[in-house]
């Protein structure tokens, strides 16, 4: 038997996909919510895995447990591995309810592996999902896109027959909104990226955008600014958008959202947001920044 441990994303879905192809119900997909997954996305995972895909899926509420470990840590690499060990040992205690689980399968791409460092690559970040098992686990792992970008898996996607709108799906990291709030991650901070990113999703797909542009998201930078409300002073948090084209992600450029609809989103933010009082817009491609901040 087998376990998918599903991540949100395009590549876990494809990899379901091909595994329910290969061995039917004898998947299992055990989704860890880890409290850093972006707005009402745990319900449509559910629906989406259980109404259109059919499969057995387990959901495992981690919030305290992943928040917990997170407590107090700042450096993005120690968040990075702390969230991606956290997955594996969520997963080894859920797959131990179940009987005769003996594969674990990850989407893993290609560019997770290159980016996380080789023998002959340096770190440049390192993705929740490579690493291998911690030795005393007794799963084989199973990572059938490893060699594949992400313009390759969605291929293989829409040749499998996964709905357009999951294959479209925009990318989204394993460490989730972790690695969109700078330095300490707490509910607070994760609530005001969250209910950005809802405002910036919702505005693109408005204005038809979401085709056009390879994934998009809001950050959090640990800094604060004056500004004025009304006819108060506020000190408050400025909210970062990153918004890129791309083919694969491994290189990337700013996207050119049309100025008005940046100007809604902003304000929009801006109004709707407690603790926001600037929008600032990344105007950086890959290399030299990466996609995401951290
Ligand atoms: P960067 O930030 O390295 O991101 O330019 C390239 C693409 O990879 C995604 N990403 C991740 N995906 N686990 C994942 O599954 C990770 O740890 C991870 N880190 C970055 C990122 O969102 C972008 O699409």
């Amino acid at each position: 038997m087998c376990c998918v441990h599903l991540v949100v994303g395009v590549d876990s879905s494809v990899v379901a996909a091909l595994i329910q192809k290969a061995i039917g119900d004898q998947l299992t997909c055990i989704f860890v919510d880890h409290g850093l997954l972006r707005k009402d996305e745990g319900e449509t995972v559910m629906r989406t895995f259980r109404d259109q895909f059919n499969m057995n899926i387990i959901k495992v509420d981690a919030q305290e447990r992943f928040l917990s470990k997170l407590k107090g840590i700042s450096d993005p690499e120690q968040k990075r591995k702390i969230i991606g060990n956290e997955f594996i040992y969520v997963f080894d205690d859920e797959a131990a309810k179940l009987e005769n689980m003996d594969f674990l399968a990850q989407g893993t791409l290609y560019t997770d592996i290159v980016e996380s460092g080789t023998d002959t690559a340096q770190t440049i970040k390192s993705h929740h999902n490579v690493g291998g098992l911690p030795e005393d686990m007794q799963f084989t792992l199973i990572e059938p896109l490893n060699t594949l970008f992400k313009d390759e898996v969605r291929a293989l996607g829409i040749e499998l027959g996964v709905p357009e709108d999951v294959v479209w799906r925009q990318p989204f990291p394993g460490p989730g909104l972790g690695i969109r709030v700078m330095g300490e991650i707490t509910p607070e901070k994760v609530e005001i990226v969250r209910e950005s990113d809802a405002i910036l999703r919702e505005e693109i797909k408005k204005a038809n955008l979401e085709r056009d542009i390879w994934q998009y998201f809001t950050v959090l930078p640990d800094i604060r600014s004056v500004g004025v409300m009304g006819d108060a002073r506020t000190y408050d948090h400025a909210i970062g958008i990153r918004a890129v084209t791309s083919i694969d992600g491994m290189t990337s450029d700013w996207a050119r959202i049309p100025w008005d609809v940046l100007e809604k989103i902003s304000t929009r933010i801006v109004n709707e947001v407690d603790h926001i009082n600037r929008v600032l817009y990344d105007v950086t491609s890959k290399p030299p920044a990466t996609i995401e901040w951290e």
